[in-house]
């Protein structure tokens, strides 16, 4: 049976997503209970990591730990594939000896290839173009801060980038409309948006945008990969920063969330992450538990 992969969120159907979010807020509440979860006793994950992480990798490696399993933490510098080994064959290879597999790296096409050879499942743990594992933590959080998300607002404040991208994808598969603020030149990507035009709307005016929405969002303007454009960036998001006083026009009972690692004083304010509204600590924690159901979804579905 070919097995299931997690390379964007529309590899699994809204049920389904709705149905790993439903048991990661089980397993979160077994975890506050100290309830041991060993569903997957034995199991190896095996993380490749070509970018840089710290709740990814945490979360990830933890989380396998408490299911009963273990991780191994694979870098390219210490691998074949830094030395230039084909990914179909490491593909092929790795995934006689695991029972799953994550992959951070650049192109997104390569966590494609990697899983059109693995005989387990693949879950994308950030490429250039997604960040889906962060999208099942986001929805998460909303939910438990304010019920379903379904036929809400949400506001994308910054860079069209892949966690911009992943909530397009988001707002498709979990019923909201989603505004993008972005500054010309810095929109996602154009075929995607389009595919979605009955739900996401671009704006270059991020008030405009905001205007009494649910969930305001943002991220890093320079991602992993640009950091010899973050000057040129800093420069061109001037006006795009997320501040108590462009949350001020959003709904009374919005939240704000970012992925983190933030940058204070460039697309956060200094104190905002501080503030009640502000749902980032919750939203990093849920990664453990959102990818620990996702690991027992495909896990089950192999
Ligand atoms: N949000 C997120 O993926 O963080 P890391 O880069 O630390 O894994
Ligand atoms: N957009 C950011 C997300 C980091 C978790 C990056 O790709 O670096």
């Amino acid at each position: 049976m070919k097995p299931r992969h997690f390379l964007t969120l529309m590899d699994l159907s809204p049920n389904e997503l709705k149905h790993v979010i439903e048991r990661a807020i089980e397993l979160k509440a077994l975890r506050k209970q100290e309830v041991k979860t060993e569903t997957l006793p034995g199991k190896v994950l095996g993380m490749i990591f070509e970018k840089s992480s710290t709740r990814t990798r945490v979360s990830f490696e933890a989380g396998m730990a408490q299911l009963g399993g273990s991780a191994l933490f694979l870098s390219p510098r210490d691998t074949q594939l830094g030395r230039g080994e084909p990914i179909e064959d490491s593909a092929r290879v790795l995934s006689r000896m695991v029972d799953i597999v994550m992959i951070r790296t650049h192109a997104h096409q390569l966590v494609e290839r990697f899983a059109e050879y693995s005989k387990v499942p693949v879950i994308n743990a950030l490429t250039d173009d997604y960040h889906p594992c962060q999208l099942l933590a986001d929805i998460q959080t909303y939910i438990e801060h304010r019920g379903s998300i379904g036929g809400k607002t949400v506001t994308w404040v910054g860079d069209g980038n892949n966690m911009c991208q992943s909530y397009i994808n988001a707002a498709a598969q979990f019923d909201f409309k989603l505004n993008i603020a972005c500054p010309s030149g810095y929109e996602p990507n154009a075929e995607l948006s389009a595919k979605h035009k009955d739900r996401v709307e671009i704006f270059s005016d991020p008030k405009l945008a905001v205007s009494n929405v649910d969930l305001v969002v943002t991220d890093t303007w320079a991602s992993m990969g640009q950091e010899q454009e973050k000057q040129q960036r800093i420069n061109d998001f001037a006006g795009f920063q997320v501040s108590e006083e462009l949350m001020s026009l959003a709904a009374s009972d919005a939240l704000m969330m970012h992925c983190l690692p933030a940058y204070r004083g460039l697309e956060v304010s200094e104190t905002i992450l501080d503030r009640a509204d502000s749902v980032v600590w919750d939203e990093a924690e849920n990664r453990l538990h959102a990818q620990k159901a996702l690991m027992e979804f495909l896990l089950a579905q192999h």
